[in-house]
């Protein structure tokens, strides 16, 4: 058995990535925590820095300052890099509310963002979530401006632009569909329709935000497997657990344990070989800022001490890496 020194060198052994969101400003300002995602993580993803509002001040310009620490931090330390997001319809530049576009100054902006953004971190970046979100939750098209002014051709025409720019693998991200259901379905019909018409697609990210409720191990491994039928990769792109106040398990740490094993074995079973949380330490999660009344320590690290769930994912994996 190898000294499992760290969750990263696990992984590594068994060839699979363990990723978590990144916050730029954290990366520069608290040691304790780049030091704990360069010593127990894989793989790394701007929480927000590679979002056009962020990167998009100005009509005619860029900032990718903080874009840049965290790719270069992934390189710097030999991590894989994945890109969020080229396309979504929420963290948009907030000058969009002035600008009165028109559905052709929307497609040539989205073009030459995309060129842009992609080219400029062709060889950086390993993995894109071109568009992220695009179904609403009754299973439709989300209404967004990338739609109204492209319809679903918006799809297309955002993985053209971005193969011509990038080698990186091109992924459609979406969450709540993560497991067989009406939401995973119209997922699965659009990618569909997609590959039908030889749109530059690889991959599917399952975002598996478990908050209010964890889907069954068992249908996402069925989702997993549907969509490598297609031909394509599948990651788990954005995870995290939380309990509703009132049904928080007693022991909610070890129950959130079981479950972030479950999802790897289903992932170890399937083939899909990348899971990234969505963040680093419970402290900077996402989730209390967006949901009261979730516990809010949904993630691997509680301060800079490994948490059951943790060491659940270092079991699993350390499991036939020998
Ligand atoms: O950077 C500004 C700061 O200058 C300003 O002072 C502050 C106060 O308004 O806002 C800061 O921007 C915030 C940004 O996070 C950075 O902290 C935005 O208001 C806030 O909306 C943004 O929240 C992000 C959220 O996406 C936006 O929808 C979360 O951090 C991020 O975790 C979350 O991530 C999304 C994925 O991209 C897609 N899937 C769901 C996931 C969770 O919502």
């Amino acid at each position: 058995m190898t000294a499992r020194t760290s969750l990263r060198s696990v992984a590594e052994s068994r060839g699979f990535d363990v990723g978590a969101a990144v916050d730029a400003d954290l990366l520069r300002n608290d040691a304790g925590y780049w030091k704990l995602l360069r010593r127990e993580f894989t793989t790394v993803t701007p929480e927000n820095a590679l979002k056009m509002g962020p990167l998009r001040p100005s009509p005619d310009t860029y900032d990718f300052g903080d874009a840049d620490a965290v790719v270069n931090f992934g390189l710097e330390y030999d991590m894989t890099v994945r890109g969020h997001t080229l396309v979504w319809h929420n963290q948009t530049p907030e000058w969009f509310e002035e600008w009165a576009y028109t559905d052709d100054g929307i497609e040539g902006f989205l073009r030459d963002h995309i060129h842009t953004v992609a080219g400029r971190y062709r060889d950086k970046i390993d993995v894109w979530d071109v568009v992220n979100e695009a179904i609403a939750d009754d299973g439709s098209m989300r209404e967004t401006v990338w739609y109204d002014a492209m319809g679903e051709a918006y799809l297309d025409e955002a993985f053209g632009w971005a193969d011509d720019v990038t080698d990186a693998d091109l992924y459609y991200n979406d969450y709540g569909a993560d497991g067989i259901n009406e939401k995973s379905d119209a997922v699965y019909d659009l990618i569909t329709g997609m590959l039908d018409r030889d749109v530059p697609i690889d991959g599917v990210g399952l975002q598996l935000h478990a908050l209010h409720d964890e889907p069954d191990p068992g249908s996402v491994a069925e989702n997993v497997y549907r969509f490598e039928d297609l031909g394509l990769d599948v990651q788990i792109t954005e995870m995290d657990v939380a309990y509703p106040e009132g049904e928080v398990p007693e022991d909610h740490r070890e129950q959130q344990a079981q479950y972030y094993r479950s999802i790897v074995e289903a992932c170890l079973d399937t083939g899909c070989e990348t899971l990234v949380t969505w963040g680093v330490r419970d402290g900077d999660s996402w989730v209390p800022g967006w949901f009261s009344g979730l516990t809010d320590d949904p993630l691997l690290f509680d301060g800079s001490t490994p948490k059951p769930a943790y060491h659940a994912i270092m079991d699993v994996l350390a499991e036939g890496s020998d």
